[in-house]
């Protein structure tokens, strides 16, 4: 049988009018722009694609060539197609309506052009995370109010993976699926159907650096996993931390496990972005089965007050968000 290449899967969803004509572009497009992105990710060095660039991005983080050049491809893909009102990106302070002279169309973009970009500079896995909002009725000049929508609105989200090979997971709602990048043909290929992550797990995955800054919930959590066999849990339990949420939360599609970054005492509201990180990733792995709350709250249903707002993350196997989530209420 002919592999399901990403187009024909999406021409499927638009034949069963799941998506529209427009919504399919634009998830095409996004892949596409992956591909680009993933080229220069694999020139590395030889390009520069570490170098830091003398400039901060809106949260004082500093931007490296590689960032500021997968928000340059992404971008440049995106704005002619007339699938976009506005795009918004983890490298630029306000949202970017879509330019005249170009069609402006009903979707709203977010992207994390380069996830996990501390890596770049050690050959380890980076991302490209996007996330896809309907612009509000009547709205003309998208701006930040247009986008602070809770992330249960999202139509899609999609994160690629560039890791030794190329991955593009995503979902329109109706689960999650994977996708494998054919260098040789240039297309992405299905190659995991309707993921589902394991409701039980024995692997976390968390910065422990950060331990004593944790709250209470957080500490139990871990002490508990820590404590293995010995302790309440009764088994071991094995840690995992890439630093890169793209690789890290691909593994728990694949085998299960928590992933954490909680918000602490250094970082009060927490340290991964809301709309265009934790809420597509919330998507996809609700989409797969599992949770993702903010320790308190499913993420979905928060109600974003700023673009570049931070939150707390734990995702992944039900049982043990709930159980975490469980931790913070008591
Ligand atoms: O926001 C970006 C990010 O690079 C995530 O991809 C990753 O999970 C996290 O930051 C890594 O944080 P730390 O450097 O504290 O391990």
């Amino acid at each position: 049988m002919r592999p399901t290449t990403l187009t024909k899967f999406l021409i499927e969803r638009q034949r069963d009018g799941k998506i529209d004509a427009d919504l399919r572009l634009l998830i095409e497009t996004c892949a596409r722009a992956c591909k680009a992105i993933s080229i220069q990710v694999n020139k590395g060095a030889l390009i520069g694609t570490g170098d830091l660039l003398g400039t901060d991005n809106v949260q004082n983080e500093a931007q490296k060539r590689l960032d500021v050049l997968s928000n340059e491809i992404l971008i440049e893909a995106n704005e002619w197609g007339g699938s976009l009102a506005a795009v918004a990106s983890e490298e630029m302070e306000a949202p970017l309506p879509i330019p005249l002279p170009h069609p402006r169309g009903q979707y709203l973009l977010l992207i994390d052009p380069l996830d996990g970009s501390s890596n770049i500079d050690v050959n380890i896995s980076v991302g490209t995370i996007f996330s896809v909002l309907r612009c509000p009725e009547g709205v003309t000049e998208a701006d930040e109010q247009a986008f602070l929508q809770p992330g249960h609105r999202q139509v899609a989200a999609g994160f690629a993976l560039y890791g030794p090979s190329t991955l593009l997971l995503i979902t329109v709602g109706d689960g999650t699926h994977g996708f494998m990048l054919d260098p040789y043909v240039g297309s992405f290929v299905q190659t995991q159907r309707d993921i589902r992550i394991p409701e039980d797990t024995s692997e976390f995955a968390i910065n422990a650096s950060n331990m004593r800054r944790w709250e209470a919930p957080i500490k139990r959590y871990i002490d508990e996993c820590l404590a293995g066999k010995d302790g309440v849990r009764g088994r071991d339990f094995n840690m995992r931390w890439v630093a890169s949420m793209v690789a890290d939360v691909y593994r728990v599609l694949s085998r299960g496990g928590i992933f954490m970054y909680p918000r602490d005492a250094k970082n009060t509201e927490g340290r991964l972005r809301l709309m265009y990180e934790a809420n597509p990733m919330a998507f996809i792995v609700e989409q797969a089965g599992g949770a993702a709350t903010d320790g308190r709250q499913r993420l979905l249903e928060v109600q974003p007050q700023r673009l570049h707002q931070r939150i707390g993350v734990v995702l992944g196997s039900k049982n043990e968000v709930e159980r975490v989530t469980r931790y913070h209420a008591a």
